[in-house]
């Protein structure tokens, strides 16, 4: 492996000294050396003949005319679409295990960063900006989701670059009474869910995306291909929560399945009227949502806004694990305010309410990547570690009755989530925590000049909720994006060492996300990317030597 490296490593340095003699031409883009002005483009003309003289294709460059259309491809929060973000070199699709190897390897010789994507769901952007103007490509890998099903021993290796969606649909295909814990929209991606942990329907019984890998394929900095055996225990847990960008490019991913009845049970129960009757329902959901039998998914959604006469709404979403008798006599009973009617509850199969619940219409939609609507938004995220009280809890959906377009969705844990040990990944957000809360403001084109103040509203109406969520740290769940807690701004070329860096890490979105997990996520960078080659703004740093040679 070493070896061939080296060797890989020696011909990309020749070819891309005589640049011009590569005609790479990758998804339309046509190469015209001479007109490259800038150095991002020169980076970009040596990484694309890299690319070529090893056999990888698909890629597009700036002067192509897909590759605005490309980049925005599974870009879903629209604020990053704006034309002052700064845009990637290049954009390449690899289509094999061996091209992700040689896309990253290519980019490092041309002294390209490097950002992944898979969904393309980053609420902050990261898998396809850079901070800093610092040139970089976009390694897409939606060309790499392919996902296979073996039902008798109930797991799939699932390349990362397959969306929620695609999961599901091959699951379901495959069996009737197999499932997966992950989340609910179709088209997120495999690649950030998992390594962020990846929340569901399914948590409270079968816990996250991330506690049901069984083994996983990562290309690390060097290019080397490891897996779970040759990448150590601290690398194998890291990647599982650790957050995505930090670890290298998992390739793909060998998954849990879980059992499932033939038919789940599914309700989704809208009420509006007055903050007080609103808020009561709320107020009860906190003592039933995170208490209920494991087999019980019960969230609570809530616009912001109220009508014209005050009035404000909830939506109550469930899924369960049983038929509907069972789930209407357990819910009925303990959460007797809803006013529960067998009318409210339907049965289908769980691929059937996957779709459901994803908004799709058919499950046949489940692998369609064009399905979700795209949004220009905001979000931060909360855990609860006590019911709020009554009281409060009205004052607290009062607030929400002034805000702009947007929402908060509580989701219950306990169940297996709080069985499930603190350390075990670096997930740390286990027994204790009663609900996540995760906040959203959104907008469209028109209302651009808007932006800055729906965010300031959910920034001031997540301070007032300070007194009512986790403290010290103030948890945060690192899929739920949010630059505000902090970011990371080492980097190897600004020189020194990286311990300040650690440092303003621990104490800002290292403690958020990780809680006492974040210590031993440093230890796993720092043994296995050293040099920082996978950063973004909110990566873990590792403990850099001064001087150290990253390199290979
Ligand atoms: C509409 C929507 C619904 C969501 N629903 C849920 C939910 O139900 N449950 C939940 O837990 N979360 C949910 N999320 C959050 C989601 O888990 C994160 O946004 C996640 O990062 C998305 O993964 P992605 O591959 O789509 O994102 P990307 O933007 O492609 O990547 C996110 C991060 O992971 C890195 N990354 C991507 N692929 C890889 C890879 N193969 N190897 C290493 N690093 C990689 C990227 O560089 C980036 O830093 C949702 C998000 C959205 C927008
Ligand atoms: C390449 O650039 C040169 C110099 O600007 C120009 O004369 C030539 O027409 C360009 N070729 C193509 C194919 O764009
Ligand atoms: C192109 O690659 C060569 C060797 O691989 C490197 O020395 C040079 O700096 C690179 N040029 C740019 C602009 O990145
Ligand atoms: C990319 O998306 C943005 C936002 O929807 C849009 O304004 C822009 O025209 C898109 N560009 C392309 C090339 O599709
Ligand atoms: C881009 O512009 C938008 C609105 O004009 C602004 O809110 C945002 O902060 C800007 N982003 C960057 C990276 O400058
Ligand atoms: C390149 O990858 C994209 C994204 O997966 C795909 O749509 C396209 O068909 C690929 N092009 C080629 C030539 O393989
Ligand atoms: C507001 O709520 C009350 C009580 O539930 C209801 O009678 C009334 O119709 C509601 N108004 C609107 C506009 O929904
Ligand atoms: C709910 O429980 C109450 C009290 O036990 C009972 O009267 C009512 O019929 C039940 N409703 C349903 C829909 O089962
Ligand atoms: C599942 O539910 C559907 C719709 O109610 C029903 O037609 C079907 O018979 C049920 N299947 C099983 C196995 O219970
Ligand atoms: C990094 O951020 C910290 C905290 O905001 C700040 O004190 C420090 O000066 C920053 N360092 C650099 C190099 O920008």
């Amino acid at each position: 492996m070493q070896q061939s490296l080296a060797f890989l490593l020696q011909v990309c340095l020749l070819l891309s000294f005589h640049g011009n003699t590569c005609s790479g031409a990758g998804a339309g883009a046509s190469i015209n050396f001479s007109i490259v002005a800038d150095s991002s483009l020169a980076a970009g003309s040596n990484f694309s003949s890299c690319l070529v003289s090893n056999g990888v294709s698909n890629f597009s460059l700036p002067a192509s005319p897909s590759y605005a259309t490309l980049l925005n491809s599974s870009v879903f929060n629209l604020r990053f679409t704006l034309p002052n973000v700064t845009r990637p070199a290049a954009i390449v699709f690899p289509g094999s295990r061996d091209d992700l190897r040689q896309a990253v390897l290519c980019a490092r010789v041309s002294s390209l960063a490097i950002r992944t994507r898979s969904g393309g769901h980053s609420y902050e952007g990261l898998s396809y900006t850079t901070e800093n103007h610092v040139p970089f490509v976009v390694v897409d890998l939606a060309s790499l989701n392919r996902v296979r099903v073996d039902s008798g021993s109930a797991t799939a290796w699932a390349e990362s670059g397959a969306t929620v969606g695609e999961l599901y649909y091959a699951v379901g295909r495959s069996s009737g009474s197999l499932a997966f814990p992950a989340g609910s929209e179709s088209t997120a991606g495999l690649g950030g869910l998992v390594s962020g942990g990846g929340f569901g329907l399914l948590s409270r019984k079968f816990t996250l995306a991330a506690d049901n890998v069984l083994d996983a394929v990562v290309v690390d900095p060097r290019g080397q291909v490891l897996d779970r055996s040759s990448m150590g225990d601290d690398l194998f847990w890291a990647i599982r929560g650790g957050g995505g960008g930090s670890w290298g490019v998992v390739y793909a991913w060998k998954l849990r399945l879980v059992p499932v009845p033939l038919n789940v049970t599914v309700l989704q129960v809208g009420l509006t009227g007055p903050i007080e009757l609103v808020a009561g329902l709320v107020h009860r959901w906190q003592y039933v949502g995170p208490d209920l039998p494991d087999e019980f998914y019960l969230s609570a959604y809530l616009p912001t806004g109220s009508t014209d006469d005050g009035n404000v709404s909830v939506t109550f979403q469930g899924q369960v694990l049983a038929a509907k008798e069972r789930a209407l006599s357990v819910l009925n009973q303990s959460f007797p305010e809803l006013g529960l009617a067998e009318v409210d509850l339907s049965e289908m199969s769980w691929i059937e309410s996957a779709a459901y619940f994803a908004g799709l219409s058919t499950a046949d939609d489940l692998p369609n990547r064009g399905m979700q609507a795209k949004q220009y938004s905001k979000a931060k995220s909360d855990y609860v570690q006590a019911p709020i009280s009554m009281r409060d809890v009205v004052e607290i959906v009062r607030y929400l009755s002034t805000g702009p377009t947007g929402s908060i969705q509580l989701d219950p844990y306990g169940g297996a989530m709080a069985r499930v040990g603190r350390s075990e990944t670096p997930f740390p957000h286990r027994a204790g925590n009663v609900y996540s809360i995760q906040y959203g403001v959104n907008w469209d084109r028109s209302q651009e000049a808007l932006a800055e103040e729906y965010i300031g509203w959910l920034r001031s109406f997540y301070m007032y909720m300070a007194p009512y969520v986790s403290k010290d740290p103030r948890a945060a769940y690192v899929n739920y994006l949010d630059l505000d807690l902090g970011v990371n701004n080492w980097t190897r070329t600004a020189g020194g060492s990286s311990v300040g860096a650690v440092a303003h890490v621990r104490s800002s979105f290292g403690a958020a996300y990780f809680g006492n997990n974040f210590d031993r996520l440093v230890r796993a960078k720092t043994k296995n990317d050293p040099g920082n080659v996978f950063n973004n703004a909110q990566s873990i740093p590792p403990l850099a030597v001064i001087g150290l040679d990253n390199s290979m």
